[in-house]
């Protein structure tokens, strides 16, 4: 495919990421934002957003004149031949998907639009958002075609360029078929389809990995309960290629600004259609089961009662490799620790600044001094090299609880710790000779 012209809504790290990786790809882009002091960074290749490779791809875009940034898109739409829609769809009210920022761009640039452009959905969107913008654009001269995204926060850039698949759906079936085009150089798998089963491809995915991790979650618990290990469960699970080796590490539940969002609009989309999904609302409930498993076990670390305990937390993210504390799993943990009376202090390589309800400092040694128990909740690889035995003369009490079975037992029981995992036995301390 010859270059084409591409305006991107939105520049958070779906739009910035698709707009810079598409410019890479020989596309000609314009992102379009609406705060005026970030496309001004964002011209001058200051990317604020922690996602390897991204900076670097938007530099390139830049110095080869294919990619920019502006302010309003109803000027940057005239002569585009295909418009992505990447601004927020955050979870609304009762757990829907909220479309105002959808419907409003769809407002702004729907009567300029060129007649035969594709407008684009990139934002995970409800099954029959395409329809909805149809219907609001009043227009048959502009095909809707949905092209979710797959992109894990901290590998964006490498997922974008080194996709599972690409799935476009479209009632235009050329339309469709050109934006499958876009990303001919990807040699990815395609699936075409029609919208709503391309809308429903993404939140199928997504409220599956959920389930999975609720599901291994489960196991771990019972592991617990049996005597039986994790590790060697899942390892031997994901040898079956049916099952696969990835998403089964069992942790503090599951987090970040999609699985909860996701996980909640689906359960709502099959309520409009009235189906009781069980199975899925199931999931949701497990995972705030595995926090509450996660509390209990950091309770019984400190003899059961967390009113005046001080607790260690050794991160703070959804998940290592990334600054973003939405929905995390790890401030869930925390509201709860705090609101029964612990007094919590913090370290996270990637997060700053204040957070009620806890002290955050900026070294992880901080973390320990005068703890009666450290609680690793994000898994950070620094954590592993920690100095267990400088740890064990700083902290009050002597309990490591790894929510993330991150760290080596060894080196934690050897400077006279003890340390519990999620689904693993209690190791012994080994018998110095
Ligand atoms: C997810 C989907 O993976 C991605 O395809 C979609 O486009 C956006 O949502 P992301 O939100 O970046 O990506 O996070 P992901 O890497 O999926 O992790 C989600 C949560 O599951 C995190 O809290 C993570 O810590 C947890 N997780 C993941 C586990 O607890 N165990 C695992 O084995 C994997």
């Amino acid at each position: 495919m010859s270059a084409a012209r591409i305006v991107v809504m939105g520049t958070g790290y779906v739009g910035l990421t698709t707009g810079a990786c598409l410019a890479s790809l020989g596309h000609q882009v314009t992102c379009v934002d609406v705060d005026h002091a970030k496309v001004a960074r964002l011209s001058a290749g200051r990317v604020d957003i922690l996602e390897p490779g991204l900076a670097e791809l938007v530099g390139r875009g830049l110095t080869a004149g294919r990619l920019s940034f502006v302010v309003g898109g109803r000027d940057a739409v005239r002569d585009a031949q295909g418009v992505f829609l990447c601004v927020p769809t955050p979870m609304g009210a009762g757990g829907a998907a909220d479309l105002r920022a959808v419907e409003a761009v769809t407002n702004e640039i729907g009567d300029v639009l060129p007649a035969g452009c594709a407008l684009i959905t990139k934002s995970t969107v409800p099954v029959g958002t395409a329809r909805r913008i149809r219907d609001l654009l009043g227009r048959d001269d502009i095909p809707v075609v949905s092209n979710p995204e797959f992109l894990r926060e901290g590998t964006a850039v490498a997922d974008f360029l080194g996709p599972d698949r690409i799935v476009v759906g479209s009632d235009d079936a050329a339309a469709a078929e050109w934006v499958a085009e876009l990303y001919r150089d990807l040699a990815a798998p395609s699936v075409v389809t029609d919208a709503a089963s391309a809308e429903l491809v993404k939140y199928a995915a997504n409220c599956f990995l959920a389930m999975k991790l609720s599901y291994v979650n489960s196991i771990a618990e019972l592991c617990e309960r049996l005597g039986a290990d994790i590790e060697a469960v899942t390892e031997g699970m994901g040898h079956d290629r049916r099952i696969g080796r990835s998403f089964l590490k069992p942790g503090p539940g599951w987090g970040g600004s999609c699985l909860p969002k996701d996980t909640h609009a689906l359960v709502r989309i099959a309520e409009s259609v009235r189906f009781d999904f069980g199975l899925l609302t199931a999931a949701i409930d497990e995972n705030v089961a595995q926090r509450d498993r996660i509390v209990a076990k950091i309770a019984g670390a400190v003899g059961g009662a967390l009113e005046g305990a001080r607790i260690g937390l050794l991160g703070l993210a959804f998940k290592a490799g990334t600054n973003d504390l939405r929905d995390s799993p790890a401030l869930s943990v925390a509201s709860v620790l705090a609101a029964l009376g612990a007094e919590l202090t913090a370290y996270d390589p990637a997060v700053g600044g204040e957070i009620p309800g806890m002290t955050v400092v900026d070294d992880p040694y901080q973390v320990t001094k005068g703890a009666d128990a450290v609680v690793v909740l994000t898994e950070w690889d620094e954590f592993r090299r920690l100095d267990w035995t400088y740890v064990s003369e700083l902290m009050e009490g002597d309990a490591v609880v790894d929510t993330r079975n991150l760290l080596d037992p060894h080196p934690v029981l050897d400077a006279g710790l003890s340390w519990q995992g999620v689904g693993r036995p209690r190791p012994r301390a080994r018998v110095s000779a």
